[in-house]
């Protein structure tokens, strides 16, 4: 049967494997609803179209070829805002002219790194929504940050460890901010700002949960004076579970976690982005190995400086854990933290992996670089208490928190604990829940959006 479609949203996702994925899934949602759902991103990173049949792609020539990638920086994310701009308007104005009776273009939702948009969507008089893919507690504390950064910085490696002032639980260490020799940048600040600002825009679309949030979304929203439509968690709003990832997944890891007995298994993974050097991929290494206990790891190709993949582990070191452990360059990583098999995470504390990790009642150890991680991190281990802070990179300290984590009472509380935070966000989803309230007013919001 045809579905009569109602408008049409166009979606401009940031080029980041946990940015792009969100995106997607917002798509997934929309599209549920019964909009039109077209994808206008860069080239580098491209989704995979197979996947997502009931979309509509554009690439957009983003002016990031010959460039290295590896770890996008402001250079590359300002050429990308300036070469995407034309490629968008042109695309959108032939959209527009082609535009039949019942099927307009009615909004431009995207990620706030993609700033440009803004540009773009007032000159052609078209509304936009920006998309957060992060937690409240993430903007709510770079904002404050960015209010007066000279109460903040610089600091003094004293200071490391004391609270940041007004941002509980956070300290100085936990900054959201790219800091350097304990200060901040003026380029970092514009950005953070450019990112934190919403233009024109007349909504915020998250993937985060009022209930969970619901005190800092209040607060941000004074600020904004925009509608918030908290819709998350979208990986599990979104009706279609297609993969998003960019790099192949490796499937063959759950055959070998069928072979595992239940609630036995840690989970490492840092992410699409983060890397780590030689000597923290070697203390890990130890640190699983004398914890004795299962685990599933994933080494990305390029995420320990200076090696390809996983050759700086020590010799004979697959060997030596045989059976127990297994090593993947890309899991399916929903599917891992829904196998039963699977006890434990750690995590980088990205808001995707967080989400995903809350959501299969997987507790977390928590090892945050920088952004957003930092603050997940001290949420989760602080506030919700649903796992704990790995602070120090070290064999002993590694083996002794997997070990807290998988076989100590307090790992047992933890884990009570991430059950019931699960509860709470599933009772989001439900009919009279928050986040599906919300979709419902999205719905209406876009809908009556003047076109
Ligand atoms: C980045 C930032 O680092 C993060 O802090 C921010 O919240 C979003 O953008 P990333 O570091 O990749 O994202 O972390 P995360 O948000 O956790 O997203 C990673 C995604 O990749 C998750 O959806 C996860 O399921 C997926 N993944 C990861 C896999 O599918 N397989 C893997 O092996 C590892």
């Amino acid at each position: 049967m045809k579905v009569e479609r109602k408008q049409s949203v166009v979606l401009v996702p940031f080029l980041l494997q946990g940015h792009l994925t969100p995106m997607l899934q917002l798509g997934s949602i929309l599209y549920s609803q019964g909009f039109s759902v077209i994808v206008a991103h860069t080239q580098h990173n491209a989704p995979n179209y197979s996947n997502h049949p009931e979309f509509v792609f554009h690439s957009m020539d983003d002016g990031l070829k010959g460039m290295d990638m590896s770890f996008p920086g402001l250079k590359s994310i300002y050429r990308m805002n300036e070469s995407c701009k034309a490629p968008l308007r042109n695309y959108l104005v032939r959209m527009m002219e082609e535009e039949e009776e019942g099927d307009q273009l009615a909004c431009i939702i995207y990620d706030n790194i993609m700033f440009f948009v803004d540009d773009v969507a007032t000159q052609l008089r078209l509304p936009s929504i920006v998309l957060r893919t992060y937690s409240a507690a993430y903007l709510d504390s770079m904002l404050t940050i960015l209010q007066q950064p000279e109460k903040y910085f610089p600091f003094k490696d004293s200071q490391l460890l004391d609270p940041l002032p007004e941002l509980h639980p956070l300290r100085f260490k936990d900054i959201p901010i790219n800091v350097v020799n304990n200060t901040v940048h003026a380029p970092i600040l514009d950005f953070s700002r450019s990112m934190s600002d919403i233009g024109s825009s007349v909504a915020t679309i998250w993937n985060t949960m009022q209930d969970l949030e619901n005190s800092l979304l209040l607060s941000l929203q004074e600020h904004y004076k925009v509608p918030f439509f908290t819709l998350g968690p979208f990986h599990k709003m979104a009706p279609m579970a297609s993969s998003t990832s960019i790099l192949e997944e490796d499937n063959s890891c759950i055959e070998w976690l069928d072979r595992q007995a239940p609630n036995s298994v840690l989970y490492v993974s840092l992410g699409s982005l983060m890397r780590i050097d030689d000597k923290e991929l070697i203390e890990t290494a130890w640190g699983l190995v004398n914890s004795d206990q299962p685990f599933l790891w994933v080494i990305r190709p390029g995420s320990v400086y200076g090696f390809q993949c996983a050759e700086a582990l020590p010799d004979g070191f697959e060997e030596m854990v045989a059976e127990r452990g297994r090593i993947v360059k890309w899991a399916p990583q929903k599917q891992v933290l829904a196998h039963p098999a699977v006890a434990g995470f750690f995590t980088h504390c990205g808001w995707n992996s967080t989400l995903e990790s809350i959501l299969e009642e997987v507790p977390l150890i928590c090892r945050p670089f920088l952004a957003d991680q930092p603050v997940n991190a001290r949420y989760l281990s602080q506030i919700y208490k649903v796992g704990f802070e790995l602070e120090v990179m070290e064999r002993t300290v590694i083996e002794k928190t997997i070990r807290k984590l998988m076989l100590s009472e307090e790992g047992k509380d933890v884990k009570k604990r991430v059950v019931d935070m699960k509860q709470n966000i599933v009772a989001a989803m439900q009919i009279d829940g928050t986040s599906h309230k919300n979709l419902n007013d999205l719905v209406d919001f876009i809908s009556a959006l003047p076109s």
